[in-house]
């Protein structure tokens, strides 16, 4: 049995198929919205009950609730809005009960969405508040300073599902992540959130919670991420190759997770919980720097956050780890919980110097990283440069 969904229900915001074609023709004759990559990932987030219990693009007594109390208008936790921006222009005569289509980024039509409200919302006060920073260096908030001037909030009916190329076996919905997991009989299931390829201490830290759980929803996100991370195809190579050669195949589900990344640190920590609790997972792991970017976040702030709520109304047991690493005289992975030796001992590698090895064609040590997913890293740096 999985978790509860958030909220009590898993959202599910399909158009039944009798409906389908008539409200096609409904969109074809409205105002259409044209979403943008990230808003179109929270679209398709909405639309399979990722983000229940949200039904739609938020309006202002959530995003309100959201922005200042990290707790939706009905009092769950929510970490981050969930919004849809608008120029004033499109948005002048919009009242409420109007109809508006959203238009993909390929310029189909995927929902109909009845406004509840448009508002007017203070995005340097969001960045503050949600980024804790409002220096637009910080990817998150350039993405929050580029949208459009207003809100419009209101309930979404979704017509179609996105399709994707890529990764078509491992696109999994909240409601069949579910059932696999019962399929499997699991009953605990620990969630692990990544945008990066899994190193050493990623699989260190997965395989400790694997150790008191049933099984592993590797759930790598595949949505926007920042120009300079790996992209999606790439580490989903990785994923393949680290649970072909090191976990027993029987307890690990991979799937992807179509949001975009907002590097919003502990309140990104806080969403990616709620998200995973809504797939079906009973705990959540958070590292070091979750969700981080720069130097924006303390290493355990994303830990930290989640103190303010009890275990109940997270409804998703979080598992922390700190900062893990080989160490040479502990001969094995460990963290600054465990190993007691110094720091010449350990064997760590900033990001800069890991790329500039895979760029060189050089294998970052074992202790780092896994040879196989080395390798592919390698010839997908090559790649970008021939
Ligand atoms: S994230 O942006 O998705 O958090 P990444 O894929 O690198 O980035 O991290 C996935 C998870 O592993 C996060 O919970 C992160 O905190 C954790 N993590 C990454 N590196 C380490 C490490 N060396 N030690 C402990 N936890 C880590």
């Amino acid at each position: 049995m999985s978790s509860v969904p958030h909220g009590g229900r898993l959202v599910d915001l399909m158009a039944p198929a009798e409906m389908a074609g008539e409200l096609l023709r409904e969109a074809e004759g409205l105002k259409r919205i044209s979403l943008n990559p990230r808003e179109f990932s929270d679209l398709e987030m909405l639309g399979c009950g990722a983000f229940s219990p949200l039904e739609g693009f938020m309006t202002r007594d959530d995003y309100e609730r959201c922005v200042s109390e990290m707790r939706l208008a009905g009092g769950q936790v929510w970490g981050i809005p969930i919004t849809l921006s608008i120029g004033r222009q499109a948005a002048s005569g919009l009242r409420e009960g109007d109809r508006l289509a959203l238009e993909g980024p390929d310029g189909q039509v995927y929902a109909v969405m009845t406004v509840r409200e448009v508002f007017d919302y203070d995005r340097r006060r969001e960045a503050r508040e949600v980024f804790r920073t409002e220096d637009e260096a910080h990817p998150g908030v350039a993405a929050l300073y580029a949208q459009k001037d207003l809100l419009v909030g209101g309930p979404v009916t979704m017509l179609r599902r996105p399709e994707h190329s890529d990764f078509r076996q491992y696109r999994l919905e909240p409601a069949q992540t579910r059932a696999e997991f019962d399929r499997l009989g699991w009953k605990t299931v620990v969630g692990f959130q990544t945008r990066n390829p899994v190193h050493r201490a990623h699989e260190y830290i997965i395989k400790c919670a694997l150790e008191i759980v049933d099984g592993l929803l590797l759930h790598p996100l595949v949505g926007e991420t920042k120009s300079d991370d790996i992209p999606a195809d790439v580490r989903m190579r990785c994923y393949e190759a680290l649970i072909e050669g090191y976990f027993p195949k029987d307890r690990v589900v991979l799937s992807v997770m179509p949001a975009a990344m907002r590097y919003g640190g502990p309140r990104e920590a806080v969403l990616h919980a709620m998200v995973r609790k809504n797939y079906g997972c009973t705990h959540f792991i958070v590292g070091r720097d979750h969700a981080g970017v720069g130097n924006y976040y303390g290493t355990y702030d994303a830990q930290r956050i989640f103190d303010q709520f009890t275990r109940e109304e997270l409804g998703v047991t979080i598992l922390n780890f700190e900062h893990s690493f080989w160490c040479n005289r502990c001969e094995g992975m460990a963290s600054t919980k465990t190993c007691p030796h110094a720091a010449e001992d350990r064997v760590s590698l900033s990001g800069t110097k890991v790329r500039e090895m895979l760029a060189a064609g050089e294998r970052p040590p074992m202790e780092f990283s896994r040879p196989e997913v080395a390798d592919i890293l390698i010839a997908a740096a090559r790649a970008q440069v021939t």
